[in-house]
């Protein structure tokens, strides 16, 4: 298996591409749009074929490389079935496996940080999107977020997954790479809750601020980040 993690400067960004070492096919998560470039020399240089995109959720703080990379690559697009983008090629329903080659990755349903919110799993790597991050969980106040629903996805099914799961976010804003289920379980301060309510009061005195070019963001992303 080939595993590269690269990281956005502006949005704080984790993009990831998993390919199989035989086949040669990959698949990219999470890409970002200004990036497309670079995703294609890292392709290039690894001698590897695209064959899928997959995008977490509808990013509210940049713009889906998607459609870039379907246009340059050829690859499918492909996201879950909540999303509410039109354009999306595969949409894959919550425990659907996504196979390449010998890899297989898991689509989970994990809605919370916005209602079309899934997290992907192979192997022991899970790819949370913003559902859950290292010390942190997605916001849950805009593009339909939840944060009954969000306790529920992360107490009811990702923090079910083995302590020694590694976990992956879509964003880090501290410098952190990786974490595992077991580090977040004990650690994450969001996780030191006792029932739902506490976790819905956490979220409800977060006080964030907007982010940036967030409708216009959203609007790119339902086309796959078209213009
Ligand atoms: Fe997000």
């Amino acid at each position: 298996m080939i595993f590269r993690q690269v990281f956005d400067n502006k949005s704080s960004t984790y993009t990831y591409l998993i390919a199989s070492a035989k086949g040669r096919e990959a698949i990219i998560i999470d890409p970002v749009i200004e990036n497309v470039e670079s995703y294609i020399k890292l392709l290039q240089e690894l001698d590897l074929k695209l064959v899928k995109v997959i995008d977490t959720h509808i990013h509210a703080d940049h713009v889906t490389g998607a459609n870039k990379l379907k246009q340059a690559t050829n690859c499918s697009t492909l996201m879950g079935e909540h999303t509410p983008a039109d354009a999306v090629e595969i949409k894959v329903k919550d425990d659907e496996i996504i196979k390449i080659d010998q890899i297989e990755i898991k689509a989970m349903y994990t809605p919370g940080h916005t209602s079309d919110s899934y997290s992907f799993l192979m192997d022991k790597y899970l790819f949370s999107g913003d559902t859950l991050l290292i010390n942190g969980t997605g916001r849950t106040d805009f593009q339909n977020g939840s944060s009954k629903d969000a306790y529920n996805s992360l107490f009811n099914k990702l923090l079910k997954l083995p302590d020694d799961t590694l976990l992956y976010p879509g964003h880090d804003y501290n410098g952190n790479l990786s974490s595992t289920i077991g580090k977040e379980k004990e650690h994450n301060p969001r996780l030191q809750v006792e029932n739902v309510d506490q976790y819905i009061e956490i979220m409800s005195n977060l006080n964030l601020s907007k982010p940036q070019m967030i409708d216009q963001n959203i609007s790119r992303n339902l086309k796959l980040g078209k213009i």
